[in-house]
């Protein structure tokens, strides 16, 4: 029992950088700024802000989730407080240990090996598993820009076999029929989906730098482009739309918070990056709660226009920003909307593309997962076998799958690992308060015991099914882990060391 909670000494996990696999050092604290808010302005304020306005029934009139109505605004305040407690604790455990595998690395040393698993395969769903919505919602403005331009590709290259299941919308029915057949079965795929994450796969494959550049490019045009649906839309507020201001109550406040805190994901990924930024002490927390801070203001301005340009019902679809300028009469702004959109959500599968891989690379170090995964390419320094990996199972996910499941099961995941990591905070100042800290939270037992139950109570606002799938993927995760990690941790390999777990 006690092997399964052994802890990865402090000291070992910083002493990494003698390693000739290690990563190269050259990010600041504003290349981390721009790449939290890569990692943060996406689908969620760009998709899934309408189904957590609007709610979500099924077409044999199941309701899945109640919405919030115009009260939108006051998810995204709940879920700024919430995501602000967890900030402060990744940015005390990003600036103790700046490592590349981010909440998997600090729970392996607060929590011990088996809660590291645990966080690590939690990581795949806000990563990996998180990136095939962000790549459908990507294909969903990609098409709108299209048919801007008079092209339309075919319905069942367009959209995977799922999403036409659960949508209640008839024309999406329409297509089930339409749809050529192999064996019986009607044949529907994303095509948009999987080509973009491929392209963005061979980006990753040529290094950091080039990719940190491209980011910064694409948020610059993020920012321009929600600054334009700001300015635009707020002309043209109809109060009207403001009544009944929260429809269905503190429920759908919080089960719309449930589906949109997917807009937050992401200030917590550049800790990722942690091995290849300069003087991480410093840079690290004011990237994170610098990018948190940012996005909140950024998304509470947005939801007030978005649920004052049009009634909050149809903000529902894939691409509820555009929609509404152009339900209020302003198609060019609309069509300039789509076109940021699409920009936008490729810098934030740029990010979790980018961040996945150090993920698998981190546990492979680590014997948990094979040797093949800690291989580093020659000149571009990258994890190339586990940035493969991490392009086949996303862009193979985009084919099939659908936007607001995922949702569901990337919130869970990564609204679980938040939790954690808040605990590990404090069990870590409790077995190691002596360390030095460049970065401390401050009140940390009511910031990490409330941060941590914040966490939860927003995932108890996500459907059933999310739950049922959660918990599959947590008991397929541990018999991976018994089969294999177990008998291969480095750690538990190497008699004696870290067995007490004491910080080194
Ligand atoms: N927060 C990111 C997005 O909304 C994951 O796309």
């Amino acid at each position: 029992m006690s092997q399964l909670f052994r802890r990865k000494p402090i000291s070992e996990l910083l002493s990494e950088e003698g390693n000739p696999n290690a990563l190269k050092r050259e990010l600041g604290a504003g290349d981390l700024i721009m790449l939290a808010i890569g990692a943060v302005i996406g689908a969620g304020i760009f998709s899934s802000i309408g189904t957590a306005a609007a709610g979500e029934i099924l077409p044999d009139g199941t309701v899945v989730r109640l919405g919030a109505g115009p009260a939108l605004v006051f998810s995204f305040l709940l879920l700024g407080g919430v995501c602000g407690l967890a900030a402060l604790c990744y940015a005390e455990l990003a600036s103790m240990i700046p490592q590349a595998g981010s909440a998997y690395a600090y729970s392996y040393a607060t929590l011990g090996e088996l809660v590291a698993w645990i966080i690590g395969w939690d990581l795949i769903l806000e990563y990996a598993v998180g990136n095939i919505a962000v790549a459908i919602a990507w294909s969903g403005y990609f098409n709108s820009l299209l048919s801007g331009f008079g092209i339309e590709l075919p319905g069942y290259l367009t959209h995977g076999y799922r999403t036409v299941l659960k949508s209640s919308d008839p024309q999406v029915q329409a297509l089930m029929q339409s749809a050529p057949r192999v064996l019986g079965v009607p044949f529907l795929v994303n095509i948009p989906a999987f080509l973009i994450v491929v392209a963005i796969t061979w980006l990753l494959m040529r290094g950091v730098r080039e990719s940190v550049r491209a980011n910064n490019i694409m948020v610059v045009v993020k920012l321009l482009v929600l600054g334009l649906f700001v300015a635009v839309g707020a002309a043209h507020v109809n109060p009207d739309n403001f009544t009944p201001f929260a429809p269905n109550g503190w429920p759908g406040i919080h089960q719309g918070a449930a589906i949109v805190f997917f807009a937050y994901i992401g200030f917590d990924a550049i800790s990722t990056a942690a091995e290849e930024t300069k003087n991480p002490q410093r840079n690290m927390p004011i990237g994170i709660l610098g990018g948190l801070a940012i996005c909140t203001v950024i998304y509470v301005i947005v939801g007030i226009v978005a649920t004052g340009l049009v009634p909050y019902q149809q903000l529902k679809g894939a691409d509820p920003l555009a929609q509404a300028l152009q339900l209020a009469g302003l198609e060019t702004a609309g069509w300039i909307v789509a076109a940021g959109a699409v920009v936008s959500l490729t810098a934030v599968l740029l990010v979790f593309q980018y961040g996945q891989p150090r993920i698998f690379y981190a546990m492979g170090r680590d014997g948990l997962l094979p040797a093949w995964s800690t291989k580093i390419s020659g000149k571009a320094r990258v994890p190339w076998v586990t940035t493969l990996l991490t392009g086949a199972i996303v862009a193979t996910g985009s084919l099939f799958m659908d936007e607001n499941e995922i949702y569901d099961l990337t919130n869970i995941g990564t609204l679980s690992a938040f939790a954690i990591v808040c605990i590990g905070v404090l069990a870590l100042r409790i077995t190691d308060p002596d360390r030095p800290r460049p970065f401390r939270v401050p009140f940390v037992w009511p910031v990490t015991l409330i941060g941590a139950g914040a966490c939860i109570y927003v995932m108890s606002g996500l459907p059933a099914h999310a739950w049922e799938r959660f918990g599959i993927w947590l008991a397929v995760g541990l018999a991976i882990y018994f089969l294999y990690g177990y008998r291969n941790s480095t750690l538990r390999n190497r008699p004696g060391a870290g067995e007490l777990g004491a910080g080194d």
